[in-house]
């Protein structure tokens, strides 16, 4: 199968093991009208073949910030099956080089599980090799607008693709590794970190998140999502009836409010709210509306813990609920979600303000 470019042949997903079914479901929704090939993947990813018509939509199936439940969004050209243990390199250069396209670099890559995690050594020591095919062939150029990745599901039959960096994730597998900050009082600090990194961008972060804002942390302790606000110099008001970390209450940006999240109502309205209490997502749905409704915060981050069942239904279902409730108030608002690397059986999801 190809594409109007005779290029495109199989959309590549990379997901989190065990969500395949939403993230194959998540492009069926955006795909709806075209005839799209079977799920062909397996764990950590999906593979769709693309038939001709759904050409049109191709650039919007590959843009990675569009997408809640992929990593990566990638299309590939062809799909290399019985490698020889051998010489994998051969074979991978031939297909490259009938195609002649020049890339920026290569990345080599496996999925995001056990198994792939054991292809780790492999996968970095045959980069090396490809570059250097890449070299030899002189298919790689600094300047070229294109990445090549190669996939291997495992290790004897690989996916090769081209990515635009506009469109895809900037990090190999999909997966931001950030450096757990000593400082901070609790893991779930990387997930902040995370959502701040890819929900928005780098202009975005600058104009909405200024020091001297203020923000409500609902769920605040003991203080993760807290610390990388103050971190950036807002003043946070953390809610939750549990300890907070005392060198974070040190900084003296910092108050502690030990009320009910679901009960806590600002004074005046604040710039931020984020949310992170363990709870059914249809609640912590109505919450977020409630705020936006009510004029209490401008911007959002919070978490929804998905059921074990129906995960793709109740996201959207909730993003729906937000939606809804605040057209009949009369506002409109953006959402952004995404399952972040430092989620688990969660998303989170941006909201703001547009009128
Ligand atoms: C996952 S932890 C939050 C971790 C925090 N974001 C961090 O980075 O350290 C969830 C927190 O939500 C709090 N929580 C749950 N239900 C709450 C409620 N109704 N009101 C206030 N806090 C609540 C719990 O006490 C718990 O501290």
């Amino acid at each position: 199968m190809t594409d109007a470019r005779g290029t495109a042949t199989f959309l590549l997903r990379y997901c989190r093991a065990g969500f395949e079914a939403e993230c194959a479901l998540e492009i069926a929704a955006w795909a709806a009208g075209v005839p799209m090939g079977e799920v062909l993947g397996g764990s950590g990813f999906v593979v769709l073949g693309l038939p001709r018509a759904a050409a049109d939509s191709i650039d919007a199936l590959t843009d990675w910030r569009r997408a809640i439940f992929a990593r990566q969004s990638l299309i590939a050209f062809a799909h290399l099956a019985a490698l020889a243990r051998a010489d994998r390199l051969t074979p991978i250069m031939a297909a490259l080089n009938e195609r002649g396209e020049r890339y920026s670099d290569a990345w080599v890559e496996a999925p995001e599980t056990d198994e792939g995690k054991a292809l780790a050594p492999f996968c970095k020591s045959f980069g090396n090799a490809l570059i250097g095919g890449l070299k030899t062939a002189r298919l790689l150029d600094p300047n070229a607008p294109r990445r090549l990745h190669a996939f291997f599901p495992q290790s004897d039959n690989v996916y090769l693709a081209a990515a635009d960096p506009r469109m895809s994730a900037p990090w190999p597998q999909g997966i931001p590794r950030l450096k757990f900050p000593r400082e901070a009082p609790s893991r779930s600090t990387l997930k902040l970190e995370e959502a701040l990194m890819t929900l928005l961008d780098g202009s975005e972060r600058e104009r909405w998140l200024k020091p001297g804002m203020n923000a409500v942390d609902l769920g605040a302790a003991p203080g993760g999502w807290t610390w990388q606000l103050v971190r950036r110099s807002l003043r946070v008001t953390a809610v939750d009836n549990g300890p907070m970390d005392a060198a974070l209450m040190q900084s003296g940006l910092v108050a502690h409010a030990r009320e009910d999240g679901f009960r806590f109502r600002p004074k005046k309205p604040v710039d931020w709210m984020v949310c992170d209490m363990v709870e059914q997502p249809r609640r912590i749905a109505e919450l977020v509306a409630r705020w936006f409704a009510d004029g209490w915060c401008r911007h959002s981050i919070f978490n929804l813990k998905l059921p074990m069942k129906k995960r793709y239904a109740e996201t959207m279902l909730c993003l729906d609920l937000i939606r809804g409730k605040l057209a009949g108030a009369g506002r409109e608002v953006e959402l952004r979600a995404r399952q972040l690397y430092h989620d688990r059986e969660e998303i989170t999801v941006f909201c703001r303000l547009r009128k």
